[in-house]
């Protein structure tokens, strides 16, 4: 009996994790983190190879020194117009930025002029159960079906 109850505690803490698992954090640029980067793709490569989901967050590793971000227009985005209000982000210190809504995000390093040296990337974000989320549902299901089908068989071992 009790150790029946800890499958079943077992299976709650498992879907607790499950959805969990949903919401993803990113590292921007992943080893280079933020910085000027080598060349103006690098960061648009990197978002590109990703898809964003609401709830997802987007950390800011300031790996080359004091670094800033800002969320601007296209406009701003394209022209790269330096701001006034950015986050500032401190090494060892990181920077944590979850988009608050789906959409289309544009990320600049509001200082000097590293936008123009391509420190800057756009990104889309979309709800979670979206098509574009699918692959990520798909990989949850697919995972929970085998955790369950092996706890059941393991409630019905003992
Ligand atoms: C930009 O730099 C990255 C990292 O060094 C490299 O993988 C990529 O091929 C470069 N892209 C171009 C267009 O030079």
């Amino acid at each position: 009996m009790a150790s029946r109850m800890g499958m079943i505690g077992c299976l709650i803490v498992v879907v607790a994790l499950l959805n969990g698992a949903t919401a993803r954090e990113y590292q921007v640029g992943d080893s280079l983190g933020w910085t000027v980067p080598p060349n103006t793709s690098y960061y648009t490569n990197w978002a590109s190879t990703k898809t964003f989901l609401l709830g997802d967050e987007l950390t800011f590793n300031a790996t080359g020194g004091t670094q800033t971000f800002a969320t601007v227009s296209k406009a701003d985005y394209d022209n790269c117009t330096e701001q006034t209000s950015y986050i500032q982000v401190e090494p060892p210190s990181t920077m944590t930025f979850t988009p608050p809504s789906t959409g289309t995000y544009y990320i600049i390093c509001a200082v000097s002029n590293n936008c123009e040296q391509g420190q800057k990337f756009s990104f889309n974000v979309s709800a979670v159960g979206s098509p574009n989320s699918s692959a990520s549902s798909l990989t949850v299901g697919a995972l929970f079906a085998v955790l369950t089908t092996t706890l059941i068989s393991f409630m019905t071992y003992i």
